[in-house]
């Protein structure tokens, strides 16, 4: 697997991101297992709260395309801050039910360059399992 392409696609996709009001540009890239590099980048609106991260886009990118969890590979998350964007709860929240918990998700400011997985970012997600019926009540 070749994070550093995967990074680089990342950035890419940076340059699309729509930030009139946080002027924090977000990108990121999905690498499919056979091989497709799937963009994302943050897109905000003056209703603050309809704006979409750029890791969100770019998994749900994956996913309108058909690919669900075995067939992604890695992401790649990167900012030109001067750490790395850690995703935000909600990606937490999308990235524990979309990717399968072992997929390295890489977290790049160009400088410095973070492995992670979801498991690790969101322990003791509430997900599918939670959801199941014979737990009781
Ligand atoms: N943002 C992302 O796109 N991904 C992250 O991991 C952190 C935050 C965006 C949302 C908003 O457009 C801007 O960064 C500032 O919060």
């Amino acid at each position: 697997m070749n994070e550093k392409k995967l990074i680089e696609k990342a950035f890419e996709a940076m340059e699309y991101a729509y930030v009139p009001y946080s002027h924090f540009r977000v990108g990121a890239c999905v690498l499919t297992s056979d091989g497709n590099y799937l963009p994302g980048a943050n897109i905000e609106n003056a209703a603050y709260g309809s704006t979409m991260c750029a890791e969100r886009n770019a998994v749900f990118g994956a996913y309108c395309r058909g690919y669900r969890k075995n067939e992604i590979q890695a992401l790649a998350i990167v900012c030109e801050g001067k750490r790395p964007a850690a995703p935000c709860g909600s990606c937490r929240q999308v990235l524990s039910e979309l990717l399968d918990p072992k997929t390295p998700i890489y977290l790049s400011n160009g400088e410095i360059t973070i492995e992670k997985t979801i498991a690790e970012l969101l322990p003791m997600s509430f997900g599918e399992e939670d959801l199941k019926e014979e737990q009781g009540d």
